[in-house]
């Protein structure tokens, strides 16, 4: 017997290779990407229909805007046009829109489509779709770092603030404070890199590859994916011995309490 994951509650997704998608069939890039966000828009309702509560899209990172200007701006007028077209949809499959990221440095256009699309489908609850946009897990964890500085400074007792913060009360100065930890992260297009994309969440979260180019990845793709993590034992340090007396709801015995140097 072992202690298995089911689903996870939140998937986030680094949808790589539109450009190769492209390359490989004589397309101009961008061809790659409207594909990608169709792909996206699919993406959104497996997991709807699977009963997830929060998928995450890194649709454009910090870095992406050393990209080609031309493919930049590509990028930012598909997400101005496309996303407003979503929203009939989106409504319909009780979809909740959100973004991660700095949306004040994208094209004013974009930032009107993002705004009207966070609020038309504010009251929904049958699944977040979180918009990563001009987003960098470094730059986030940097920004909580500066955000905690600031909050116990205004502390009576500076030093006494900050040693009362440890890891789980540090999330709360991330941006990703409000979300559900990610359980499982998606990177298609073959490569086995993060990315910059969720540092903190990635401590612990359960990573998936898939050889397959973003445009190219299907519903069976996505299944398979939950199906292997559904497989996967999350331990976060402990044994899997704890676990399963944990799940059993048996007191963990003595000699099964961890040791520091246990907790790898
Ligand atoms: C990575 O593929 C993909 C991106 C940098 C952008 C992802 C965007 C979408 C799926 C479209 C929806 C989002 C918006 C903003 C409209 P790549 O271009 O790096 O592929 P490559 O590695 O094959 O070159």
């Amino acid at each position: 017997m072992s202690a298995k994951s089911a689903l996870p509650r939140h998937v986030a997704v680094v949808m790589d290779g539109n450009g190769r998608w492209a390359k490989q069939r004589s397309l101009p890039r961008l061809e790659g990407h409207r594909r990608g966000a169709a792909k996206a828009r699919q993406i959104v309702e497996w997991a709807a229909d699977c009963g997830i509560r929060q998928i995450s899209l890194f649709a454009f990172s910090t870095e992406n805007w050393s990209r080609p200007k031309i493919e930049v701006r590509g990028l930012m007028s598909l997400l101005a046009t496309l996303l407003p077209r979503e929203i009939a949809a989106m409504q319909q499959k009780g979809v909740r829109v959100r973004v991660l990221g700095d949306i004040t440095a994208l094209p004013k256009k974009a930032q009107k489509a993002i705004e009207k699309a966070c609020t038309e489908t504010a009251a929904n609850s049958h699944i977040d779709l979180v918009l990563c946009l001009n987003y960098g897990g470094q730059q986030e964890v940097m920004a909580g770092a500066k955000r905690m500085c600031r909050w116990a400074a205004e502390q009576e007792d500076v030093a006494a603030a900050l040693d009362s913060i440890d890891v789980s009360r540090f999330r709360n100065f991330l941006w990703c404070d409000d979300l559900l930890p990610v359980d499982l992260l998606i990177r298609t297009g073959g490569e086995h890199r993060i990315s910059n994309f969720f540092l903190w969440d990635a401590a612990y979260c359960e990573l998936y590859f898939s050889h397959r180019y973003w445009p190219d990845f299907e519903r069976d793709d996505f299944e398979a994916a939950l199906a292997d993590y559904a497989g996967r034992e999350r331990r976060f340090g402990k044994t899997s011995e704890q676990l399963i007396s944990e799940q059993s709801g048996e007191k963990c015995s003595d000699s099964f309490a961890v040791r520091g140097d246990d907790a790898l």
